[in-house]
């Protein structure tokens, strides 16, 4: 391979970075002239705002500070491509840019839909003899991608959302026995509930956790869930409650829907959701008379890079190099994976599956992971999840902030 870019898709996450730097690294290893990054994901691209990573990473101070940088270090999208039918040009503009810059290789970080873009470009290449070959590099903190045993991004949000339970549980547990207090927190994830199942982790020898736990996956009852806090209420002084942005009424309806009507989709029709927790929270106020406060975790979650978890910035490392290796062997339209082995504690290893089964499919928690009555995760989730929180890697700290590497 001559050059090759990298691209970063969807929303951040604290060790999408890191995939970056695993990129740019296999790539030098194997003598790739020059790696360019596109600003802004493929919108970016299709504007030739185009840079050279070599004038960013090539020392080892910065490759270090780029794994401790917080967003997309290259800008993101959620650009959805036209179907090839529809509009050609768009096509035909990204393999003339492509060659322009004499590239052979497109990388895209991203989720569900950034692995549509890798479906979309591997094709038309294949029909129309293109020499470049795509290939997906895993991120999404929502853990919803199939195939792939869990996404780089998931671990460090998770651990972001425990550790910071564990502070909101003694926060709210500190006032006394006058009157009780509902905190409700919310956390991302969409339609798969594997985020604001990491609630779960937050309780251990110091933490009694949380008292519940909602999923987009589990019926969401708006009765039954006044009902239960009201019977929290009798018994406890501290009710500290964790749903998902993604819970639905029975009638289809997000809850954050119920507040706000007029709530913004973006180009593949998601919409964007936010204030399920506060709704909830009013809701309750009102019904019960409780105190209550919500919290919505919002982008902090996926932000959180000073407590990411150094086993997914490792992980995430791997699976961009994994993704320049099998793409020097000539493999295109697939996306790389991981695969677990618990046999003798947790390792992990990375692989490359077709993209044609990943792209736009979405993975759901195991129903039988959820423990309905109790509103909790059994302890199958906590064996999957835990070990994907491991490890620390501290920030650089200068005057007493954390330092970052910014684009120019
Ligand atoms: O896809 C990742 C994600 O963080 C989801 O969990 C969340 O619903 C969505 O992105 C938020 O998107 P935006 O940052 O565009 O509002």
């Amino acid at each position: 391979m001559k050059n090759i870019i990298v691209g970063q898709s969807g929303g951040p996450t604290a060790v999408i970075n890191s995939s970056v730097a695993g990129v740019y690294k296999k790539a030098k290893e194997l003598g790739v002239e020059r790696v360019y990054g596109m600003v802004y994901g493929i919108e970016g691209f299709l504007n030739e705002n185009i840079i050279d990573l070599d004038d960013y990473l090539n020392n080892d101070e910065n490759y270090e500070l780029l794994k401790r940088t917080p967003s997309a270090f290259l800008g993101s999208c959620r650009y959805k491509l036209p179907k090839i039918e529809d509009n050609k040009e768009v096509y035909e503009k990204i393999f003339e840019i492509l060659d322009k810059y004499e590239i052979d290789a497109l990388f895209y970080i991203g989720g569900n839909d950034s692995m549509d873009t890798i479906k979309m470009l591997s094709d038309y290449a294949k029909e129309n003899n293109k020499k470049q070959v795509f290939m997906g590099v895993p991120k999404t903190i929502d853990n919803d991608l199939p195939i792939t045993d869990h996404c780089p991004g998931y671990g460090s949000s998770a651990k972001y959302i425990a550790t910071s339970l564990k502070e909101v549980i003694r926060d709210n547990a500190s006032f006394g026995v006058v009157k009780p207090t509902v905190c409700i927190v919310e956390i991302m994830g969409r339609h798969a509930g594997w985020l604001a199942a990491a609630a779960a982790l937050a309780k251990d020898d110091t933490c009694e956790g949380v008292d519940a736990i909602y999923l987009p996956e589990s019926k969401f009852d708006l009765d039954e869930f006044v009902a239960s806090v009201e019977e929290l209420a009798k018994t406890k002084h501290s009710i500290v409650i964790a749903v998902s942005e993604g819970v639905k009424t029975s009638d289809g309806k997000f809850v954050c829907e119920l507040s706000n009507e007029h709530i913004a989709v973006d180009a593949f029709g998601h919409k964007q959701l936010s204030g399920c927790g506060q709704t909830l929270a009013n809701i309750v106020a009102t019904r019960t008379g409780l105190k209550t406060r919500a919290i919505e975790y919002s982008t902090l979650q996926r932000a959180a890079t000073h407590i990411a978890s150094l086993t997914d910035i490792n992980e995430a490392e791997m699976v961009g190099m994994k993704a320049v290796e099998e793409a020097n062997n000539g493999k295109t339209g697939m996306m790389v994976i991981i695969t677990r082995d618990d046999s003798n504690g947790y390792t992990s290893s990375a692989d490359t599956y077709d993209i044609h089964d990943i792209a736009n499919v979405e993975k759901k928690i195991p129903l039988e992971w959820i423990d309905e009555e109790n509103k909790q995760m059994k302890e199958e989730f906590i064996k999957y999840a835990k070990p994907l929180i491991q490890g620390e890697l501290a920030p650089i700290f200068k005057d007493g902030l954390p330092v970052h590497l910014i684009r120019k």
